[in-house]
Order: structure tokens, then sequence, then C-alpha cells
């Protein structure tokens, strides 16, 4: 189903120290198998994995069911981890565009987003596109406490207010369980709420209700996505090495001095999963002057923005391409007798070839202009597929903070702009 090539890294690797580095990694994926790193009162990513509650995600799903009955929007308030994984998994799943319901179906609930920026101008033209439809609130954050996405809450609460007779009944807050301003709200208006176990931070939760509700909601389906993850923890407890290879190629490449990871999609749906992924390494590595600086390329796009710097500019890019086998659909460049654009030579290929072509020529130009470059091919892009995926990344970039000497699991650096912020704001 998920398919790894780490190969194009090893004519950059110096493989004298290497066995010394093997026995690292081994040791630091055990060290997450068996909680005995640094952080590991945080590993609850993997025990909600261990141990699935399936009525919590039969009434998730229920729920989900209910949203996508009687809502044509469901408003998602979150920033971070509340809210990259499940804008992620719904952009790899859903159309580009908004398709034509067929005769008697609801068209799908749209899944926007809100609270992960301070712009008056989207939160204003955000709550304009909404009068006139049935709207829902998913207000999600674990702290309860996070400055933009309360904001938006408090903004948008006064909106619904005023629009919606049974208003409390369409917002439901996804918190902690007893901490914070947001289950205190949520408790004193009788919202319906879902609890972020205390054991997983922001950035791995996208396989609790933060992500799971807004996912279910959009259609999709929970159920397989969770599964996905159980089979991958369950692939990596019995043979780590893909995780393992992936975080000590990247820390051995670090140790050499490069800086930059390149998350290179040609799907450009696959482009949230980018993002998701720049937030989980950059969040848990970036500590202490370490880690690789993830940054997410957009192809072919961005290779006529980007692509003359990852060919011949500085020599501190690793590249890792996340790419499909499968498209979902297909398309053919019609022949054309007249070949007036001389696009014969393409004439009755699929779009896929085209786009593999570029996909191929791009990885092999880049490795020869000096770029270690890696593989991650998924068969195709369904729920599963991206539940395997989402573990996949969570177990490596574990494993790589403990090579760092790190605890993946803090990010202490987050509060720095924080204090900043709020002094400028005269916060109390
Ligand atoms: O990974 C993390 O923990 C953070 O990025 C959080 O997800 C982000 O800061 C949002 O926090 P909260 O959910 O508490 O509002």
């Amino acid at each position: 189903m998920i398919q790894f090539d780490f190969t194009g890294t090893d004519p950059f690797l110096n493989k004298s120290q290497w066995e010394g580095l093997s026995r690292r990694a081994q040791a630091a994926h055990e060290a997450v198998l068996n909680g005995t790193g640094a952080g590991n009162e945080w590993l609850g990513w993997r025990r909600i994995l261990q141990d699935p509650n399936d009525a919590l995600l039969e009434n998730i799903a229920a729920v989900g069911q209910e949203i996508a009955s009687r809502a044509d929007v469901l408003l998602c308030i979150g920033i971070g981890g509340s809210y990259l994984g499940s804008e992620a998994v719904i952009q790899a799943l859903s159309p580009y565009f908004k398709q034509q319901p067929k005769d008697g179906e609801r068209p799908p609930v749209e899944v926007l987003f809100a609270g992960h920026n301070i712009s008056a101008t989207y939160l204003s033209q955000l709550l304009d596109s909404l009068e006139g439809k049935s709207v829902y609130v998913n207000v999600i954050s674990k702290s309860g406490t996070t400055l933009e996405p309360a904001v938006a809450f408090r903004i948008i609460r006064a909106w619904m207010e005023h629009r919606f007779e049974d208003c409390d009944q369409r917002i439901i807050a996804t918190t902690d369980g007893s901490k914070g301003a947001l289950r205190k709200l949520a408790t004193e208006k009788g919202y319906r709420t879902y609890i972020i176990p205390d054991d997983v931070g922001g950035r791995f939760s996208v396989m609790t209700p933060v992500g799971l509700l807004p996912i279910a909601a959009a259609g999709f389906d929970i159920r397989s996505f969770f599964y996905g993850s159980v089979a991958m923890l369950k692939d990596l407890d019995k043979d780590g090495d893909a995780a393992i290879q992936y975080a000590l190629r990247r820390y051995a490449l670090h140790e050499a001095g490069y800086t930059t990871e390149i998350m290179s999609v040609f799907e450009p749906k696959l482009a949230g999963i980018g993002s998701w992924w720049q937030q989980l390494f950059g969040e848990s590595e970036g500590k202490e002057g370490k880690g690789l600086f993830p940054a997410v390329c957009t192809f072919s796009t961005d290779l006529h923005s980007l692509g003359q710097y990852i060919q011949a500019g500085r020599r501190n890019l690793i590249e890792t391409f996340l790419v499909i086998e499968k498209d979902r659909l297909s398309l053919d460049v019609p022949n054309d007798a007249s070949n007036l654009d001389g696009l014969n030579y393409v004439s009755d290929a699929p779009l896929k070839r085209i786009n593999d072509a570029a996909y191929k020529g791009t990885a092999s130009a880049h490795q020869q202009g000096g770029v270690p470059t890696q593989h991650i091919t998924l068969a195709s892009i369904n729920e599963e597929a991206l539940g395997r995926l989402v573990y996949f990344f969570e177990h490596a970039v574990s494993i790589g903070g403990y090579l760092l000497g790190v605890n993946p699991f803090d990010q202490p650096g987050v509060e720095d702009y924080k204090q900043e912020m709020f002094a400028l704001l005269g916060k109390p």
C-alpha cells in the first residue's frame, strides 16, 4: 500500500559510522516502543491505536452524519495541530472542485477553517459568505486558551447566537477533559464536547476527535482511516525498518550539514499532507539549534519558481517525494492531425504518464544536481493509506527527535511569540 525507497540518499552518506548510527536509530525506535524516551508521558497517539475505542469512533461517525444531514457548512475553529490534520485529509480525499450533487442527494458539507489566522478580512468575508446557510461549528483547542481560535470563536459565537435559535446544539467543542477556558465555556453553555486525551499532543491528535469529527462530517470513512494507522503501528512494531531508515538518513544528512528537507508532491491535493508534516517535523525537531527545516513544494507548479534553487542553489537540501501510483481519474491528450502545437509526441498519452515523467525526470535531475532524494509512494489516495501515512510519520519523527537528543513531544519555542504578543496587548 505504501512503498519506501531511501536509496537516493546513499551516495551522499558517509557510511563509515553507519553501524553505530544504525544501532542508535534502532535504540531510538525501541525507546518509542517501550515508552522509555524523553516525553514518554506523551505517547497517547500510540496508546489510542493499541486499544481502539470503537464506541467513540461510532459516536463520532454518527455526529458527523448528523452534521452532514443538517448543515451546509461545518466551520472548524483551531490552529496548528487542532486543524492541520483534518484539513490535510479532507483536502486529499475531496474533489478539487464542488461537484453537482446527484438527484435528490444533499451536497456534501463544506468544511471551512477559522482561528488559524488573525485576519479581520478573512473572518469578515468568511462570515459574509455564510449568510443564509445552515452552519455548525466545531471549536477545537486542547489547551482551551490559545488566543487565535479563542478570539475567532468569540466573534463566531456571537454571529451564531444572532442567527440560530438552536445555536448551542450546533456548536461542538473539542478540548481538554477538565482544564481551560473552552472547557468552562462549553460546560456553562451546555455544548456537546469531545475530550482530547491528556497524553496526546496537538500535532499528534489527528486520530482523536480533533481530526476525526471534521473528517467524518465531510463524509469520509474514519474507521478505515483510524484502522490504517492501527495497521501501520502493528507493522512498524513488528519491523520498524521503514521508519528507522527514514529517520536515520535524515539525521545522518543533518549531521553532515544539510539544513532543509523538502517534501515534493506532484498531486496538488497532497499539499495539505505536506503542511501537516511540516508542523509535525518542525515542532518536534526544531529545538536547541537542531533539526531540518521542513518545507513543502507542489510540482510541477513550484518547478517554475523554486525549481532553479533546488537544482542549483545552495547544496543544503534533501528532498522527499510523496507520490501516488494511481490517479483517481484519467485524461488523455487528444490527437490533433494538424499538430500545430507540436504536441503529437504525447498525443493519446494519459496525463498521468506526463506527470510521472515530470516526477521521474525531476527526481533524477535533482539527484544529479546534488540533492539526496527519497521516495514515498502511495498506491492510491484513500482513507486507509492516509491513516497509514500519518502513523508512519509520527513514529519516524519520534525516532528523529531521539536521534537529535531532543524531546520530540514538547514545543517550548511556540510560547515565545505569545509572551511578546500578550505584553503588547496588555494581557493581565
Ligand atoms: O502541536 C501542538 O501542540 C501545537 O501546535 C498546538 O496544536 C497549537 O498550538 C494549538 O494549540 P491548542 O489546541 O491548545 O489551541
